[in-house]
């Protein structure tokens, strides 16, 4: 079935309609459900996945994306298919902070629709083979959360996206557990309204259930708000308990926060019949707050429900299935007066049955603290030096003892974080080479390493600089309390995003090929290396 619509009708209407509307009432959260904030109804989430040409998982090559908010006419085009659809909730991947979405979240509010966004992009997240949670990303996060947290239509944010898969990654998960710390700590600290920071999980067998318990243990000030659930098992005519949604449903009867489907819609079978809508709005509707369907445009890897050419929509076969079955729920919900919650946060897996993640977290990302370092030092990189040889340096230094670059490391299984492991490649690699060469009593020939290394003089610190260049210690491994200061966090937003390319493509693969040499060179080749560096 095809139906087609002028992107230019629809957008009058909805530019029409715009001139009377008004916010629409946030989304509150208490307890393990989602309310209307002014009448107390419980809210459940009629979802649609809303963006072309993005992976939001962390593992796309692709470093462009195209933000479907900053494009009003797009959003024109869609907004009313979306209604056809019961839509109440939209999940976007990536939005690009720099762009103007108040057209588009006009016209989305116009239309009772709220936003759950992903706060990272795929240049820009946390990677699962080489995880961290620097200065980089965390401007990258604030800077989406300034962008949106005027809008009372944002549902909450993830903080990550399918990051840990397998139990020898979710070392990965302390990182994205650190960003959903900072993220409701920066929302607190800028006086923004309480928005929910979650995370989407995908439905890995091996480490689900201590990946949920992980992330809604401990200390509250670091757990999930709400918990996404990318789940792909009901496929076809399947069933409660052949999908294994029973067994999710159980599961997560206890969990404290609310839950719901961040994906779904399996297209194994096809066309997709979306049999499992009235079992998720039914009596799952106890303990799931509805979910988010897979998705809007059709792509290469066929879950559209619609295909787009330029200002025309075409329906295809899963739209008027999925239309259908989404019209004829009627979750019946609490309200939120009468509700007294009863659940308690999770207990903290242990490591022996789900890989090793020891409980402390990655410090919070501070630019601040990076810069007061890299200005203290005697001993930095060339800056003639290329970006792709960091790599093969950091090995040679860290090589020298491990005193060396302990203050720049960030490991989730040993637990043991550097003040400096979020800071960018330059800095660290100074930091280490200045370690180095302070050890050798600053003898000029320490500062070297074939000519990659040069002198240069201290800057001189302001009081703040020197209080957290102290907290940090000589050996960069001790505890800085000071929170991040200034706009945007912990940086100037519009550097970090002119910077951000070449930054990530350098400053990942080069810190996680010096962690991985100091192993080598600690055990046999220490020496060699150090005479290496020193001829
Ligand atoms: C509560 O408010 C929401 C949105 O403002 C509305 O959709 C809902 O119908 C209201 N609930 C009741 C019981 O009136
Ligand atoms: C990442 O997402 C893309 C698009 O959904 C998918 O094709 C790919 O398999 C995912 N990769 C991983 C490692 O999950
Ligand atoms: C991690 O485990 C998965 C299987 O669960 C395997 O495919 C992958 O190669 C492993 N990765 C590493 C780095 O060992
Ligand atoms: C939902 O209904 C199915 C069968 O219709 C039942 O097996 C299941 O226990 C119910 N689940 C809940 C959460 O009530
Ligand atoms: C890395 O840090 C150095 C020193 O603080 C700074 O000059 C440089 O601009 C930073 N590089 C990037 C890509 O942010
Ligand atoms: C963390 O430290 C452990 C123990 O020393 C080591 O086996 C592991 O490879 C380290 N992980 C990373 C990502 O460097």
């Amino acid at each position: 079935m095809k139906t087609f619509v002028s992107a230019a009708i629809a957008a009058a209407g909805l530019f029409a309609s715009s001139v009377l509307a008004a916010d629409v009432d946030p989304i509150v959260i208490k307890g393990s459900k989602f309310f209307y904030k002014t009448n107390g109804t419980q809210f459940f989430i009629k979802g649609v996945a809303y963006q072309q040409d993005v992976t939001g998982n962390g593992s796309s090559s692709s470093t462009t994306y195209s933000d479907p908010l900053a494009d009003p006419a797009g959003c024109a085009r869609d907004i009313p298919i979306l209604k056809q659809l019961q839509t109440n909730t939209i999940r976007v991947y990536a939005i690009d902070p720099t762009k103007d979405h108040s057209q588009c979240m006009r016209m989305l509010q116009d239309n009772n629709i709220y936003l759950v966004a992903d706060l990272s992009e795929p240049s820009n997240s946390i990677n699962r083979n080489s995880p961290a949670w620097n200065d980089q990303l965390y401007n990258r996060y604030t800077s989406v959360v300034d962008a949106l947290a005027g809008y009372t239509n944002v549902l909450g944010f993830f903080a990550g996206n399918e990051v840990a898969n397998a139990p020898n990654n979710t070392d990965a998960s302390a990182f994205v557990k650190a960003a959903v710390r900072d993220m409701k700590a920066y929302i607190k600290q800028k006086n923004y309204r309480t928005i929910g920071v979650g995370y989407a999980t995908n439905d890995d067998a091996d480490i689900r259930v201590n990946m949920a318990n992980y992330f809604n243990c401990g200390d509250a000030a670091n757990t999930i708000d709400f918990w996404g659930y990318n789940i792909y098992s009901w496929c076809g005519d399947s069933s409660y308990s052949t999908s294994g949604y029973d067994v999710r449903t159980q599961e997560f009867s206890k969990y404290s926060v609310p839950v719901f489907f961040a994906e779904y819609g399996c297209n194994k079978v096809q066309p997709r019949k979306f049999s499992d809508v009235p079992t998720l709005f039914g009596n799952m509707s106890q303990v799931w707050s509805g979910g988010i369907v897979y998705m809007y445009f059709q792509e290469a890897n066929n879950y559209g429900l619609v295909s787009v050419s330029g200002s025309s929509v075409s329906k295809l076969p899963d739209f008027s299935y999925y239309s259908s079955q989404i019209a004829t729920v009627t979750p019946s919900g609490v309200n939120s007066a009468s509700y007294s919650p009863s659940n308690t946060a999770q207990a903290c897996p242990t490591a022996s049955d789900w890989g090793a993640v020891s409980s402390p977290l990655p410090p919070t990302p501070n630019q601040q603290l990076c810069s007061c370092m890299y200005d203290s030092l005697t001993c930095v990189v060339k800056s003639s030096v290329s970006p792709s040889d960091y790599g093969s340096l950091f090995g040679q230094v860290c090589g020298l003892g491990a005193a060396v670059c302990a203050g720049i490391q960030a490991n989730a299984t040993t637990g043991k974080y550097g003040a400096y492991g979020m800071c960018n490649a330059t800095e660290q690699l100074a930091f280490a080479l200045n370690q180095y060469a302070a050890g050798q009593k600053n003898n000029p020939s320490a500062c070297d390493f074939g000519g990659s290394a040069t002198t240069k003089a201290t800057a001189s610190a302001n009081a703040n600089c020197k209080g957290l260049v102290s907290q940090a210690g000589t050996a960069g491994t001790g505890t800085v309390t000071s929170a991040p200061t200034g706009a945007g966090g912990s940086g100037g937003g519009a550097a970090a995003t002119s910077s951000k390319g070449a930054a990530h493509a350098v400053s990942v693969p080069g810190f996680e090929f010096g962690m991985l040499q100091l192993g080598v060179y600690v055990v046999g080749a220490a020496l060699s290396g150090a005479a290496m560096v020193l001829l």
